[in-house]
C-alpha cells in the first residue's frame, strides 16, 4: 500500500473514541470524579488503530497514557467532551463514535473562583449539584436529524456500567438502556464482585439495535475491544460512502 495508507477493515475510516473519567470542578483546586481508569478506552483506541482506522482519542482523566499512533483530544470535564463529540463527530464528519467515558451525571452547580475555606469549628458542608448533559443521548439526536436530512450517518456505541444480582438483570437493564438511548451498539460492562474499575479483565455484554446479543468475558480488555470492534463492523451498514 502506499505510505500513509492504512490496510484493515477499518481503513478510511474515522473513528472518534472517549476514554477516562471525568472531572467536575468545585474550585481552582477540588473536582469530583470517579474511578474510571481509561483502559477499555484506550484499548478500544488501540484496536481501532491496528484495523487501519484514523483514531481521535478524546481524553478524559486516565490512569493510563493514550496509545500511540492515535490523535489526542484532552477533554477534563463534561462540558469540553461535549463540545469534542461536536467537533469531532459531526464537524469532521467521523464514521462512528464511541462513548466509553465514564460522565459525571451532576456537576457542582457553581464554580467556586477561591478555594472553599472551612467555616466554624464543626460545620459540615453542603454541595448543590446540577445535571450534566447527556452527551451520548445528544450525539444521537443530533445524528437521527442529520440523517433524515440526507446527512451523514455515524455508527455510535454506548456503554453502560451495570449491577445486578445476576446476570439476567444486568441484561435486562443493558436491552432498556438500548432502547432508551437509541445507540446501534451498547456495551453493558457487569460490575460485580470480581470487576472492578481498574481491573484488566472484564465481563461485557454486546447488545445491537438489530436485536443481536453476544456476552464476552471474563476477557482482557484488549480481547474485548476486538468484540466491540467485530460488532461495530458486523452492523448492517447504512448507506455511507
Ligand atoms: N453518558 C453521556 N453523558 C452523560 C452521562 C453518560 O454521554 N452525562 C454516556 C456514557 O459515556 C455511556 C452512556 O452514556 O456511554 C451510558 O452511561 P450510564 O452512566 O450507564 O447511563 P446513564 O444514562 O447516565 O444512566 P444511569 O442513571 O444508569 O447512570
Ligand atoms: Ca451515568
Amino acid at each position: 500500500a502506499p505510505v500513509g495508507v492504512s490496510e484493515g477493515p477499518l481503513a478510511g475510516r474515522r473513528v472518534v473514541v472517549s476514554a477516562g473519567g471525568t472531572r467536575e470542578a468545585l474550585d481552582p483546586v477540588r473536582y469530583l470524579g470517579n474511578r474510571s481508569s481509561g483502559r477499555m478506552g484506550v484499548a478500544l483506541a488501540a484496536a481501532a488503530r491496528d484495523r487501519g482506522a484514523e483514531v481521535v482519542l478524546l481524553a478524559c482523566a486516565m490512569d493510563v497514557g493514550p496509545p500511540a499512533g492515535v490523535q489526542v483530544v484532552p477533554t477534563p470535564d463534561a462540558t469540553a467532551l461535549e463540545l469534542a463529540v461536536a467537533e469531532e463527530l459531526f464537524e469532521r464528519q467521523a464514521d462512528v463514535l464511541v462513548m466509553a467515558a465514564a460522565v459525571a451525571d451532576f456537576r457542582p452547580a457553581r464554580v467556586e473562583e477561591s478555594k472553599i475555606k472551612k467555616q466554624g469549628e464543626d460545620e459540615g458542608l453542603v454541595l448543590e449539584l446540577e445535571r450534566t448533559p447527556d452527551i451520548l443521548a445528544g450525539a444521537v439526536e443530533r445524528r437521527d436529524a442529520e440523517r433524515a436530512a440526507g446527512g451523514p450517518d455515524p455508527v455510535i456505541v454506548g456503554f453502560a456500567a451495570e449491577t445486578g444480582d445476576d446476570g439476567a438483570s444486568v441484561l435486562e437493564h443493558a436491552r432498556a438502556k438500548l432502547a432508551r438511548k437509541g445507540v446501534d451498539l451498547l456495551v453493558a460492562n457487569e460490575v460485580g464482585v470480581d470487576t472492578t474499575f481498574g481491573k484488566d479483565s472484564a465481563t461485557v455484554h454486546l447488545l445491537g439495535a438489530d436485536g443481536s446479543e453476544r456476552t464476552v468475558g471474563p476477557a482482557p480488555k484488549t480481547e474485548l475491544a476486538e468484540a466491540v470492534w467485530d460488532a461495530v463492523q458486523a452492523l448492517p451498514t447504512p448507506a455511507r460512502t
